[in-house]
C-alpha cells in the first residue's frame, strides 16, 4: 500500500495530500489540548464526533451560500477539503462574554453583549495567539482591507447561521472561532471558511440549565467531553452511524 504524504500535523488534526491537486485530506485526531497544549489528553471518539459535526456545519453554510473548504466526508475520521492558503488569523465572534474576554475586561461570564463582537488573534502558538487589531493586520499585510471587509461579513453570517441552528436545539452559541482561507480561481481569489467548526472551537451552553457542551468541559475538568459532544450531535441529529460504540460502554454494577 502506498504511504500518504503528510503535509502538516497540528494539535487536533493531520493534513495529508489529497487525491487530486488542490485537495487535502483532513484527519481528526482524538487529541485534546488546552492552554496552548499545556494540558493534553486523548479523548476517545472526539475526532469522530468533530469530523461529523464539522461536516454538518460546513454543509449547512454552503446551503446558505457561505463558501467553505469542505468537499466531502471520506470516512469516520477524514474529510476531503479544498487546499487553501490560511489567513494567519483566528477570528473569534462573541455573543455573550466568556473566557478570555471576561478575564480581559472583567465582564461576568454569560453577560449578553450589546451586539456580536468580532476579535482577531494572530495565529502563532509560540506567541499564544495574541489579540491584534485591524491596524496590525493591515500594517503587517496579513490581510487586505477588502479581505477584512469580507472576513467580517462572512464571520457574522456564520454567527447568524450557527446561532440559529443551535437555538433550534436548545443551545446558546456563546462564542466561536473560525479560520478563513484563500482559494485562487484564475486571476481571482475567494475567501472560504476553512479548518473546522466543532465544539472544540465554540462555546455552547444548554439554554435551560447552562450546562457546558464544548471544550470548556475539558479545559475546566467539568466531566466527560465525549458525552458533551455526543449530546450536541444527538440534538442536531448527527450521530455517527457505526456498529461499534465510539466510547467504551459504562459498566453499571
Ligand atoms: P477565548 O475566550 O479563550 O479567547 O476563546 C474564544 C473562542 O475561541 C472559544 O469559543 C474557544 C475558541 N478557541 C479556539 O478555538 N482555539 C483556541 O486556541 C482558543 C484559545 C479559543
Amino acid at each position: 500500500m502506498a504511504r500518504r504524504t503528510k503535509i502538516y500535523e497540528g494539535k487536533a488534526k493531520i493534513l495529508y495530500e489529497g487525491p487530486e491537486p488542490g485537495t487535502i485530506v483532513q484527519y481528526f485526531k482524538d487529541d485534546a489540548t488546552a492552554f496552548n497544549a499545556e494540558k493534553k489528553d486523548v479523548i476517545e471518539g472526539k475526532g469522530v464526533l468533530n469530523n461529523r459535526l464539522s461536516e454538518y456545519f460546513m454543509l449547512g453554510l454552503a446551503q446558505i451560500g457561505v463558501p467553505t473548504h469542505f468537499i466531502k466526508r471520506l470516512n469516520m475520521r477524514e474529510q476531503l477539503v479544498r487546499q487553501c492558503e490560511i489567513i494567519p488569523l483566528e477570528i473569534i465572534v462573541r455573543n455573550y462574554a466568556a473566557g478570555s474576554m471576561s478575564k480581559r475586561l472583567g465582564i461576568e461570564e454569560g453577560t449578553q453583549l450589546p451586539r456580536p463582537i468580532v476579535e482577531y488573534c494572530y495565529k502563532d502558538d509560540s506567541l499564544g495567539d495574541p489579540l491584534v487589531s485591524d491596524e496590525h493586520i493591515a500594517a503587517f499585510g496579513w490581510a487586505s482591507q477588502q479581505d477584512m471587509e469580507d472576513i467580517l461579513s462572512l464571520s457574522l453570517r456564520v454567527n447568524d447561521f450557527l446561532s440559529g441552528v443551535m437555538l433550534a436545539v436548545g443551545i446558546k452559541l456563546v462564542d466561536f472561532k473560525i479560520e478563513i482561507g484563500r482559494v485562487y480561481e484564475g486571476d481571482f481569489q475567494r475567501l472560504v471558511i476553512a479548518d473546522e467548526i466543532s465544539p472544540d472551537s465554540c462555546r455552547l451552553w444548554d439554554i435551560e440549565t447552562g450546562q457546558k457542551l464544548d471544550k470548556d468541559v475539558f479545559r475546566r475538568d467539568l466531566g466527560s467531553l465525549t458525552d458533551a459532544y455526543t449530546e450536541v450531535a444527538r440534538r442536531l441529529g448527527v450521530m455517527p452511524k457505526t456498529s461499534t460504540p465510539i466510547t467504551k460502554p459504562t459498566l453499571i454494577n
